[in-house]
């Protein structure tokens, strides 16, 4: 089978062809930072209008890059849900159209479930039952992930998520949209011990993150410094930040991974880029971890390839022509394989 995949859920255009038998063939991304940099984030409707622009150029480059035609593609996975409205109404259209011009199956696939899987788009999967962190600008949560389907919610962000603090943090700092990334490449020049920040919910023995409270420690400590002061204390807040979100998520992890008995973990999401992290979760005892390739942290289409793939494999597709997409679409709801 021969999956082409459609990612619009936000500020990325992404289209991918997964084949069962060859694994990835081709995958092609067209980023909106430059459009959202100006208003200092994503605005949705500029988002949904672009992504009209982008998504059939993208398709047509997706395909020649792998030497394909149309008449290559055997099922269409989309990303419906969740994320912008708007913007997943303009793949989950396109792909609806596709589908319907080309006499395909199409199939709605779960974000994150894209996400959780990416790790296994390389040769060294994990394998199953694993404990998984996803960790993007939307969500943070740990999930118990049994089989492709069988996910058990262990506990998630009660406010902000790991990516969306990183983000307010940077912006804070006075770095630009997006400031995850520029954040966490500030960190490196910082000291994580010039600051004490709370490790959030640390002495609960639960699975539940919340980085507002970390987030508005790091305001009070900003509002106290002088302009100068702040100029040269960027790094170690930046550093200090950054340790005290990897000491949290590792500490929960580790947590699950005990109670659990399981000695496998995923990472997975924008924030699974996180050098820091990375390191971090990599130091863990008897622990085999498994993050996706850098370019499949972020959002991308060969991980919606992927998943819808082991859908439509199963059987699983979307019967009529109508359009629907979720904003919100709990993991849990979906159905086992
Ligand atoms: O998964 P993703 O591309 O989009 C969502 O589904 O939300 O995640 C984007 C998030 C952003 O918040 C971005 O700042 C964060 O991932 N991010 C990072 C890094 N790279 C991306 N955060 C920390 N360190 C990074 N290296
Ligand atoms: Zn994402």
């Amino acid at each position: 089978m021969r999956v082409l995949g459609i990612e619009t859920s936000c500020d990325e255009t992404a289209v991918a062809v997964f084949d069962s038998s060859y694994g990835l063939c081709s995958h092609a991304l067209y980023s909106q930072v430059d459009l959202h940099a100006k208003y200092g984030g994503v605005v949705p409707e500029l988002a949904s209008r672009d992504h009209i622009r982008r998504i059939q150029p993208l398709v047509r480059e997706c395909l020649h890059s792998a030497g394909l035609q149309p008449a290559d593609i055997t099922a269409i996975g989309y990303t419906a849900g969740p994320g912008l409205v708007g913007a997943l109404l303009v793949g989950a259209a396109f792909a609806k159209a596709l589908s319907f011009a080309w006499q395909i199956p199409a199939l709605a696939v779960h974000h994150m479930e894209g996400h959780l899987l990416a790790p296994l788009l390389d040769k060294e999967q994990p394998t199953f039952p694993f404990v998984a962190l996803l960790v993007s600008g939307g969500h943070t949560q740990l999930v118990y992930v049994k089989a492709i389907g069988e996910y058990e919610l262990l506990g998630e962000s009660l406010d902000d998520a790991a990516g969306e603090a990183f983000d307010k943090v940077a912006k804070l700092l006075g770095l630009p949209y997006p400031g995850g990334p520029l954040l966490a490449k500030l960190a490196e020049e910082g000291n994580p011990q010039a600051y004490d920040f709370p490790r959030p919910l640390i002495q609960r023995k639960n699975y539940d993150f919340s980085f507002s409270g970390l987030k508005t420690a790091v305001v009070s400590t900003v509002q106290a410094l002088s302009e100068a002061e702040l100029i040269a204390k960027k790094a170690d807040l930046a550093a200090s930040f950054q340790q005290a979100v990897v000491d949290t998520l590792v500490y929960k992890c580790h947590l699950a991974l005990q109670k659990r008995e399981c000695t496998t973990l995923v990472i997975a999401g924008g924030v699974s880029a996180n050098r820091a992290l990375r390191e971090a979760l990599g130091n863990l005892d008897d622990v085999s971890l498994f993050c996706p390739q850098l370019a499949f942290c972020t959002d991308n289409a060969a991980m919606i390839a992927y998943a819808g793939c082991q859908r439509l494999l199963a059987g699983q597709q979307d019967d009529s022509l109508g359009i629907v997409t979720r904003a919100r679409w709990p993991m849990v709801e979906l159905p086992a394989l």
